[in-house]
């Protein structure tokens, strides 16, 4: 009797508090969410037919689909790829407008870009594509995922996912990359090499990566094995150009990385991760999850079962952990 009791409140009790609460419209993919400076209005980006847009006025909601961001597609081109299948966009105000870095990408392979638009509003369809940052090819990394960063007054891009996962290159102007040459910021050498959706802020005297690890979909009832799904990843550093730590002091390009956030309660596979300052909550995390009990039914694993989520930032010895809302 006592044992099965202990079974059943150890059971109850997460690693993790709850995620905080979201009205309205709660759908997200690889999200990257911004205050809109004029009247301090959430916009929400997500992976989807032109980069999908959500609003409101608070990170709980109620959260409204509003349209699309550049609703007739990329002007990049890439064969067998639709203009309008827009992945992974990143968001940043800067020089009285808005920045967003987008991914167009034949899934699986290394024939990817990142492109860039710009907005003075963030209004659907107030978006003027500039194509291409001119990122050269490299057989070491995948195009996609792009986040940037200012470091010292200099625009910094890091992007990647899998073959050498998480890269960093400095920018010539927030629309051109120039001729930097990009350099490795984090490795897992084990299998798959499955980091990616990297995103990097500046808190007190370190900078943070947060990133993605693990199996990023085919979450059905059979896929895949406890504990392989997404999760987030944290690493820090003093300059933020490179020589990511983790906790243990392990170099983030040598395997390292601490969890922040994995699967629990209804949150499968949290990943995509992104931060925000928000006036009342302090810094908050936001990121997407697929809910247990839609793997649980599902045979195909779809991009619609994803939600939104997020968890306030609290901070211990200068690592952050996820709070109760
Ligand atoms: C590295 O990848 C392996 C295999 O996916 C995983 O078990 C391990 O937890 C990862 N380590 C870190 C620090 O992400």
């Amino acid at each position: 009797m006592l044992g099965l009791l202990f079974l059943f409140t150890s059971a109850l009790v997460s690693a993790y508090p709850n995620r905080g609460p979201c009205t309205g419209d709660c759908w997200t993919h690889d999200p990257s969410m911004i205050q809109r400076v004029s009247d301090g209005k959430y916009f929400r980006f997500a992976t989807g037919t032109g980069v999908n847009i959500h609003t409101s006025p608070s990170v709980k909601g109620p959260w409204t689909d509003v349209g699309s961001a550049l609703p007739d597609g990329s002007n990049i081109h890439i064969d067998g790829v639709d203009s309008k299948d827009i992945w992974a966009p990143d968001v940043h105000y800067q020089n009285d407008q808005y920045y967003m870095y987008y991914v167009l990408s034949k899934i699986g392979t290394q024939n990817s870009q990142i492109g860039v638009a710009t907005s003075k509003t963030m209004e659907p369809g107030s978006w003027t594509d500039h194509g291409v940052v001119g990122l050269p090819a490299n057989s070491n990394y995948n195009r996609i995922d792009p986040a940037w960063i200012s470091i010292g007054g200099k625009n910094y891009m890091n992007f990647g996912s899998f073959w050498g996962d998480i890269f960093q290159v400095e920018m010539e102007t927030p629309l051109k990359i120039g001729s930097a040459t990009p350099y490795q910021i984090s490795w897992n050498s084990t299998l798959n090499h499955r980091e990616e959706g990297s995103f990097e802020f500046k808190y007190g005297d370190f900078y943070y990566l947060l990133y993605s690890a693990g199996i990023a979909g085919k979450y059905t009832k059979d896929f895949p094995a406890e504990g392989a799904e997404y999760h987030i990843r944290v690493c820090r550093s003093q300059t933020g150009l490179g020589d990511f730590v983790d906790a243990d002091g392990t170099p983030c390009t040598k395997t390292g990385g601490t969890m922040l956030l994995s699967s629990h309660g209804q949150v499968f596979g949290p990943g995509g991760p992104g931060v925000v300052n928000d006036k009342d909550l302090g810094l908050v995390m936001y990121y997407h999850y697929y809910p247990l009990a839609k793997k649980q039914s599902t045979t195909v694993s779809d991009n619609s079962n994803y939600m939104y989520a997020w968890n306030a930032l609290g901070w211990k010895d200068g690592w952050p952990y996820v709070k109760a809302a």
